[in-house]
């Protein structure tokens, strides 16, 4: 099988940078990531657990005139407030027990870079004081230090937190929150741009065969529709971590909606029920019109390996027709030797 590296992978798929996605949503990110990430205003990014919050911050870096420089990520919850700030500030030779060394804290090492503060709603009181001084002067004092270093780094911070009850309630410092709060960020839920699902999903798929030199040829129309429905509370990492299970438990050639983890499968079911009580009998109809038109055209277009003219000729569509339900529905080829040729 041909090897494909993760930058070729990327290029194949609708993406901004490292980012999967062309849903109106996620296209929105785009434009603000775009338009934010020249000057050093702070951004802070906001969104569920696993939408790419930290994806988003590296595009900001990358984008930026500070891209030739370090991006540095910490996360805020990972460590207790001793080590957190020695990390944060360095410190001096002798400055503490085991202080063989003076090193220097990632404040400085991203100096002309980019600090990512992830998970900014963790930081305790004690640090948040800190971290405020710090932002306000542009300096730093090594733990055990006396000289005041000077620093110039650009904050992207970011939480899956309420920020507001964080607010409301304390924990998170009112002037520490205007500091890094200068532009807005807020990455979607996975469900609310549904139709990034399947190139998502193909893109991991992608990814993995690249990785473990296992082929799948792609994702069949009924377990698309399945992941598609899902809720996706984990976004798009769950997404990704069903993904690879899924890779390795089904059998080739493709990935059958009996092989999607029983929780998904299950999520399916019962919502497809739910969804029949609301409907009317017109309006139920339409929707199962719809998945048929989806799965039917999905099959000959694969069958017919894209080519157009067959498949209208042998379904007896007219291509307009093809290329109207192609369009609505988002299709496209599943593997890389069988592109969409169009004619
Ligand atoms: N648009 C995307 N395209 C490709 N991969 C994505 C995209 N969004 C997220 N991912 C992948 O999903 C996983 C989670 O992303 P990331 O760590 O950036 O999320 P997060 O919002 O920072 O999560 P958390 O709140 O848990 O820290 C990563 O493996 C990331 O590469
Ligand atoms: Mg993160």
């Amino acid at each position: 099988m041909k090897a494909t590296n993760y930058t070729d992978t990327i290029a194949s798929f609708p993406s901004f940078h490292n980012m999967i996605g062309k849903s109106k949503a996620i296209r929105k990110v785009f434009e603000i990531i775009k338009k934010v990430a020249f000057g050093d205003a702070a951004v802070f990014i906001f969104g569920e657990s696993g939408v790419g919050k930290e994806l988003v911050a590296r595009s900001i870096h990358d984008f930026s005139e500070r891209r030739n420089h370090s991006f540095v990520p910490i996360n805020c919850g990972a460590l207790p407030d001793s080590l957190f700030e020695s990390e944060l500030f360095g410190y001096e030779k002798g400055a503490f027990t085991g202080a063989f060394q003076s090193k220097p804290g990632l404040v400085e090492l991203a100096s002309g870079g980019t600090l990512f503060l992830d998970e900014i709603c963790e930081l305790s009181q004690t640090l948040q004081v800190k971290l405020l001084r710090m932002l306000e002067e542009n300096k730093i004092r090594r733990i055990g230090g006396k000289a005041e270093i000077p620093v110039n780094v650009r904050i992207v911070t970011a939480t899956n937190r309420d920020v507001e009850s964080f607010l409301q309630n304390g924990k998170l410092r009112e002037d520490l929150y205007f500091r890094i709060n200068t532009i807005q960020l807020r990455v979607p839920p996975l469900r609310e741009r549904r139709r990034d699902i399947p190139l998502l999903a193909d893109f991991f798929l992608k990814q993995f065969e690249t990785k473990y030199c296992r082929q799948i040829n792609g994702i069949g129309a009924q377990a698309l529709q399945i992941l598609q429905d899902y809720e996706w509370p984990g976004n798009v990492r769950e997404l990704r971590n069903v993904i690879e299970r899924t890779y390795y438990l089904a059998t080739p050639p493709t990935i059958c909606h009996t092989d999607l983890p029983m929780n998904i499968a299950k999520y399916h079911i019962e919502n497809n029920r739910q969804k029949w009580d609301k409907l009317t009998y017109k309006e139920a109809k339409e929707m199962v019109l719809e998945k048929f038109e989806k799965e039917y055209l999905r099959h000959h277009l694969k069958k017919h390996k894209w080519n157009i003219s067959r498949t209208a000729n042998i379904c007896e569509i007219d291509r307009r027709t093809i290329h109207r339900l192609i369009n609505k529905f988002n299709l496209r080829a599943n593997h890389t030797n069988g592109k969409n040729t169009g004619e």
